[in-house]
Parts: structure tokens; C-alpha cells; sequence
């Protein structure tokens, strides 16, 4: 039996420690599917990051870690990854008894979490990406053996309020889903960048090329998602003999571009796990 029964997503009160780019992604879907913005906290050292989001999301904001965690059923670790140590033992004697603790922190291990925990506190990893902020976000969720269903349950209805939700069973696989959809928004918008860069190039206004790049992308990934059909298939259906399409993927495979994307999900794994690893003193 759980000992300590948990609100459910719109009765609880969140707390964000960090109010930086991927906690205002959070609060913003989540004001979005209904979350009262008193249910919400955030505590930023930043003046001005604290002025943003209540002037933006009219939640509550503290310059006090330890003040924010006080009564939250949810605590949201949403600091950079060096920071998370520092975070964690400021506020581990004020947490409430069975809150749950959901780190988003890249790199960082439920072990090296509940290191730094009391005893037991229910802790979820996630790995969510910046579309969340329009409800478009995909989230792995990775849950320690000992955090009851109750808050496994509500981890899991957070990040579905901002998109969709893989569970994962092995933290092993959290570098790897870092790498691809945690910073697979930075490599698309690096490519929306290009594609609009190749149409002015080719004569069009920068206006309408970024508007063609934007609608080509979406478009392109709702195919893929709805046909369910392998991206292969999709690029040869717009490929003719001897036709524009084929030149233009001769270019791109002439630049490496298929083997730069794997190199680049690769190089952040790497990464990722780097962030993960104790420090040698
Ligand atoms: N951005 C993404 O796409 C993304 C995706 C998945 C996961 N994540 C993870 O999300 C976490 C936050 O990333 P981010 O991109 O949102 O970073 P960010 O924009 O730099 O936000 C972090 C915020 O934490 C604040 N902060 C620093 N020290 C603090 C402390 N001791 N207590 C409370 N707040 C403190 C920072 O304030 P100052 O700026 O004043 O230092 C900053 O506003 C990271 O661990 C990252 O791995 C990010």
C-alpha cells in the first residue's frame, strides 16, 4: 500500500527548482492542458528568469530553493547538470515525506539521485525535449525500483500533459534518448536553418523560404507518423529517374549529411554520458 496518497496531476502542487528553457517548456504545456497556475512553482537565483515566468504564466516564483520544495507533492530537478548535487542536498531535509522527485538533469543516474535523497523518496528520470511547450514533446520516463505506482502514475500523466510518453527499463538507454530526441530539436532546427538558407540561395525570399522549410519538415514528419511507413519507402515515392529530387539527394549524401546526423546523436550519447560519470578527484 502507498503510505503517502498522492493528489492527482491537477490537485498537486509542482515545483520546478531551475526555471530556465525546459522548465518554462513544462509550465507553459502544462498551464496549456489545464494546469492551475497556483498549482505551480518555480525557484530560479535569476531575477529577471523569476519576473519572465510570473509575468508570463502569473505562477509562483522564489529565490529560495529550499522555500519552494516546502508542501510541493512534485519536485521537478530542472538545473543544469552540475548543479543537481548542490540542489539536492540544499533541499533534502525540507522535502515532504513521499514527494516525488522527477529529474530531467541529462547525464545524471538514479543512483547518483537517490545519493543524494532521503531514504526512499519516489524519484523518476526523464528526458523530455522543448516541444513540450506545445504540446508536441516526447518524454522517456525511467522510474526507481521503489517508487510506488501512485507516483510512477503521476510522473507519467506529467509529461503526457506535454506530449507523448515512452517508458524505458533500462537506464542504460538514457544516453542514447538524450542524444536523439532530448537534443534532436537543436539538429532540425539546424536543418529548418539550412533548407531556407538553399532556398534563398536558389532566389527565394527569406520570408517564403522559411515558411517552406517549416511546412516541408512538418508535413514530412506527420507523413511519416501517420503512414507509419519506413522513411525509405516515403523518399523513394518523391524520387523520379534523372529528376530534381535525386540530384538533390546525390548532393547530400556527396556531403555526408546521413553519416554527420549519426556522428552527431553519437557525439552527444558520448557526451551524456560523461555528465553521468562520478568525477575523478
Ligand atoms: N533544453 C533542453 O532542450 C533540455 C532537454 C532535455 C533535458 N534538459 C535538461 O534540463 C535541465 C535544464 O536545462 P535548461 O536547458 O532548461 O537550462 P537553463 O535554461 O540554463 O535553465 C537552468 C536554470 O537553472 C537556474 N539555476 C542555476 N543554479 C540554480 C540553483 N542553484 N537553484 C535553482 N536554479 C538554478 C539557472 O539560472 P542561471 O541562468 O541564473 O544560472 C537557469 O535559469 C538540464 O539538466 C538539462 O540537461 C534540457
Amino acid at each position: 500500500m502507498n503510505e503517502h496518497p498522492l493528489p492527482t496531476l491537477h490537485a498537486c502542487a509542482i515545483t520546478f527548482l531551475g526555471g530556465g528553457a525546459m522548465a518554462s517548456a513544462l509550465i507553459h504545456g502544462l498551464t496549456r492542458a489545464g494546469v492551475a497556475p497556483d498549482r505551480l512553482c518555480a525557484a530560479d537565483p535569476s531575477e529577471s528568469q523569476r519576473r519572465q515566468l510570473t509575468e508570463r504564466y502569473a505562477i509562483r516564483v522564489s529565490a529560495s530553493n529550499i522555500e519552494a520544495v516546502q508542501g510541493a507533492d512534485v519536485v521537478v530537478v530542472a538545473v543544469k547538470p552540475g548543479v543537481v548535487a548542490t540542489v539536492l542536498d540544499e533541499i533534502s531535509p525540507a522535502l515532504k515525506p513521499g514527494a516525488l522527485i522527477l529529474s530531467i538533469a541529462a547525464g545524471i543516474t538514479l543512483a547518483t539521485l537517490a545519493a543524494r535523497l532521503p531514504g526512499g523518496q519516489p524519484l523518476v528520470r526523464v528526458m523530455p525535449n522543448t516541444p513540450a511547450l506545445v504540446g508536441a514533446g516526447i518524454s522517456a520516463i525511467l522510474p526507481s525500483p521503489t517508487t510506488p505506482p501512485g507516483q510512477r502514475l503521476l510522473a507519467r500523466q506529467i509529461m503526457e500533459a506535454v506530449g507523448l510518453v515512452e517508458g524505458i527499463d533500462q537506464e542504460a538507454l538514457m544516453d542514447g534518448v538524450t542524444a536523439l530526441s532530448g537534443s534532436g530539436p537543436a539538429y532540425v532546427y539546424l536543418i529548418a536553418e539550412a533548407l531556407s538558407d538553399g532556398g534563398v540561395a536558389s532566389g527565394l525570399p527569406r520570408a517564403l523560404a522559411d515558411r517552406l522549410a517549416i511546412r516541408t519538415l512538418l508535413g514530412a514528419a506527420k507523413l511519416l507518423e501517420e503512414t507509419g511507413l519506413h522513411p525509405g519507402v516515403l523518399k523513394n515515392q518523391v524520387t523520379s529517374p534523372g529528376g530534381t529530387t535525386i540530384a538533390g539527394l546525390e548532393a547530400l549524401e556527396k556531403g555526408g549529411v546521413r553519416a554527420a546526423m549519426m556522428a552527431a546523436v553519437q557525439a552527444a550519447c558520448h557526451r551524456s554520458r560523461e555528465l553521468g560519470a562520478p568525477k575523478k578527484s
